[in-house]
């Protein structure tokens, strides 16, 4: 058998040097390593030889098996190499073929509105303050002086997050950005308890409500909120401020208005509308026939959320400020399903 062996494999070694293609060369392989080949009937057998000889012959069918592997990967990596050489030979690169167009990205419609809106606020001295993504029921709800009952905070409202926490003050996912306020009031004022500096910045960045999705509501949108801090803040401040905003973004002739309304962190709260621009405001389907559309909140901050800033409401006042990006930019561009803004589609993209 040990002969057997050898002649098994000096045959399989010469066959191997006649191959020159890798369909030959697979046929070599299934002949000389495959299932029926010599050489493995040859372990088929081991089991009824005698006890003395099997590791003997064992051992020697093993080398020979490593062997002939060994020279089939050589094998199959030369006549890789002459493949290659030989397409190096025959292919032309045709160097007049046109190039390919090449794609340029752009960017997305929200953020081209975000831009624009830091740099309008950049010329009036608002500088970005960046807040998290995930904040506790006592910065998100609580410190802005929501009543326990609000109906923001029913679980239907909230993507709240598993975990351990404190009882009463789950994590969630920030519905607004206006716990960013509070972080950025404790941290300046932090730097000088006594004589808190003032404040003036925006906070831009995702929210997320656990909504029906529709054409106007989506459950992850972005808001610019607005802080303003300081010993002297009134709320013509805050109208000043808001209708230049609106001049600059919307046109230079555009009339806005101030609504009385609610939000628990702002006394007295206003909601701002702009003449609708569509019509001039007398009355079209953009404005739903009433010649104003509605674009944020504001309010003078609550003396309660000054407080719990850091910063003495006997002597601070401050103006705070919500925009959405994406209701500013359906407007400017008549978009007419919000839905669009976050799911992806290139053939609305494209357009901007
Ligand atoms: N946080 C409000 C919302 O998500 C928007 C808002 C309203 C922010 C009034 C403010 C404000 O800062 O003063 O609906």
């Amino acid at each position: 058998m040990l002969e057997n062996l050898d002649k098994i494999q000096a045959v399989a070694l010469a066959d191997l040097e006649t191959i020159d293609d890798q369909g030959a060369l697979e046929s070599w392989r299934v002949a000389n390593l495959g299932r029926s080949s010599p050489l493995m009937s040859i372990f088929d057998q081991l089991g009824g030889l005698p006890k003395e000889e099997r590791p003997i012959i064992g051992r020697r069918a093993n080398q020979v098996k490593g062997t002939l592997e060994n020279k089939l990967e050589e094998k199959t990596e030369q006549l890789n190499a002459i493949q290659l050489q030989r397409t190096l030979e025959t292919e032309r690169l045709d160097v007049t073929l046109p190039g390919r167009k090449v794609v340029y990205g752009r960017l997305h419609p929200v953020t081209q509105t975000l831009r624009q809106m830091y740099q309008i606020f950049a010329e009036m001295g608002f500088q970005v303050y960046l807040s998290r993504d995930v904040e506790t029921d006592e910065y998100n709800f609580q410190l802005l002086n929501f009543p326990p009952h609000h109906p923001a905070r029913e679980m239907q409202d909230s993507f709240y997050i598993e975990g351990e926490y404190e009882q009463d003050n789950p994590l969630l996912l920030r519905t607004h950005t206006s716990p960013g306020q509070i972080h950025a009031m404790r941290e300046y004022s932090s730097s000088n308890p006594q004589d808190p500096p003032p404040i003036r910045i925006i906070l831009p960045g995702m929210c997320y409500r656990y909504e029906q999705i529709s054409a106007r509501y989506e459950s992850q949108f972005t808001q610019v909120e607005g802080l303003a801090v300081g010993k002297n803040i009134t709320f013509s401040d805050l109208k000043g401020t808001l209708s230049d905003f609106n001049k600059r973004i919307f046109g230079k002739n555009v009339r806005s208005r101030f609504r009385a309304s609610h939000f628990p962190f702002t006394e007295p709260s206003a909601e701002v509308d702009i003449e609708c621009f569509v019509c001039g405001g007398l009355g079209c389907p953009v404005c739903k026939r009433t010649g104003w559309l509605e674009i944020l909140g504001c309010g003078m901050v609550h003396p309660t959320v000054l407080e719990n800033g850091g910063y003495d409401p006997g002597i601070y006042t401050g103006f705070a400020f919500g925009i959405g990006p994406e209701r500013i930019t359906m407007l400017r561009h008549r978009i007419e399903d919000i839905r669009y803004f976050w799911a992806n589609d290139f053939r609305f993209l494209d357009q901007f």
